[in-house]
């Protein structure tokens, strides 16, 4: 299948760079995409639904896609939503997007976790917020240090919305905060009126065991908004996600004349998802792709202690990141020239912060790369990082 159309204009987001073990990206491995299932689930979707696949959508997402969350959000999270605490998107992205429209004005201050999922800062910034790093330690979030930073900005006059953090398998971290600091955390949220907007994209991509009750599930009404995504366990192109919350701001969201105008987000896409569940495609698939991505983060975190033993690292117990500190005095930064002429490539620490930190730490993603590749992409950084380590001067290498 090509990626470009025969007029050459592009098709996909991403391209790979040829020769290089590109492990900068977040993305699903193309062979894992559920092609000839979900053509199957299309097909299904049309023949049982008929015309109303294709008519405009019930405004908060068709009842048998929100019939079969409210099942498997009971199964694999603390407490099941009911439908009206649920809201059919177009992926997590652009459920961020809506609820911060919703309620940020420009001029707000939002906190975000430090570090976090890096695109979320373009997706706040789009609405004319300023973003502030909530405080945080080598174990995630501190959350009384969070509750006396909203204390001292609102004193200041600043109105402090928001949250964000990706509490479960996160980005860029792989971590999970731990049972006593998500019950913490909550009862800041509780108690200041401070929402977190909990980004729940990883839950299903669990490979030691299931994956902790997230903090909505344990939250009174309003304390949490979950974002919840199909990108990562079925496909990205799809732009397919949802989100838990209070009912009042769920029919906010289903009110609004957008969607008055044109009917609930991505309906046919929606349908053929309810179809692909139902049918037993989303539970076969999750578990091919869960011993996949298992199969690869246990090669990633052996190479890496084979060929980078001066790293230091958490193997994470889901999601798609292996978070690296680097030993003193390489940075990320000046590393990343000597990886790509080496072939190999990461995102640097620094994206995943909002103030000038993180060069000590680099991300690896393992989930588009099969197992011999990410041996030889880590074999590749430990050439760079001696390269880096023996020149004259740190800089572009010779
Ligand atoms: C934490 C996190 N949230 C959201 C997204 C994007 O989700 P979606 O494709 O559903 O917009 C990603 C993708 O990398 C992610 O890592």
């Amino acid at each position: 299948m090509s990626a470009t159309a025969s007029n050459a204009l592009p098709i996909v987001q991403f391209r790979s760079r040829p020769g290089t073990v590109d492990l900068a990206w977040g993305h699903p491995d193309p062979a894992t995409l559920p092609i000839r299932e979900w053509a199957q689930a299309c097909v299904g979707a049309l023949r049982r639904y008929g015309g109303s696949a294709l008519a405009y959508g019930h405004p908060n997402g068709p009842g048998p896609l929100v019939e079969w969350l409210v099942d498997r959000l009971g199964r694999t999270d603390g407490r099941a939503p009911d439908p009206p605490r649920i809201f059919v998107t177009a992926g997590a992205s652009h459920a961020l997007d809506l609820v911060a429209g919703l309620l940020c004005r420009s001029g707000d201050t939002v906190l975000v976790d430090a570090p976090t999922y890096h695109l979320a800062f373009r997706v706040l910034a789009d609405h004319g917020v300023t973003l502030a790093p909530t405080p945080a330690d080598r174990d995630g979030i501190d959350p009384a240090a969070t509750r006396d930073l909203v204390a001292r900005l609102r004193r200041e006059g600043r109105r402090v919305p928001l949250l964000y953090l990706v509490p479960t398998f996160g980005n860029p971290t792989g971590r999970s905060l731990a049972e006593p600091r998500r019950a913490e955390l909550v009862a800041v949220a509780e108690q200041t009126g401070l929402v977190l907007v909990e980004d729940d994209t990883y839950r299903e991509l669990a490979y030691d065991g299931p994956a902790p009750p997230s903090l909505y599930s344990a939250a009174e009404d309003g304390a949490v908004i979950r974002l919840g995504s199909f990108a990562k366990t079925v496909a990205p192109g799809l732009r397919l996600g949802w989100l838990t919350a209070a009912p009042a701001l769920v029919a906010a969201l289903a009110g609004r004349g957008y969607i008055d105008s044109g009917g609930g987000v991505n309906h046919t896409n929606a349908l053929s998802m309810a179809e692909f569940a139902t049918a037993g495609a989303y539970d076969r698939h999750l578990d091919r792709v869960r011993a996949r991505y298992r199969g690869q983060r246990d090669a990633l975190v052996s190479a890496v202690h084979r060929h980078l033993p001066e790293v230091t690292f958490t193997t994470p117990a889901g999601g798609w990141f292996l978070w690296l500190r680097l030993p003193a005095p390489i940075g990320a930064t000046a590393l990343l020239p000597y990886a790509d002429t080496n072939g190999v490539s990461y995102l640097p620490g620094t994206h995943f912060f909002v103030t000038d930190t993180g060069d000590t730490h680099l991300r690896l993603s393992f989930s588009l790369f099969a197992p011999d590749q990410l041996e030889e992409g880590t074999r590749r950084l430990a050439r760079a990082m001696t390269q880096l380590g023996s020149a004259p001067e740190p800089g572009r290498p010779q």
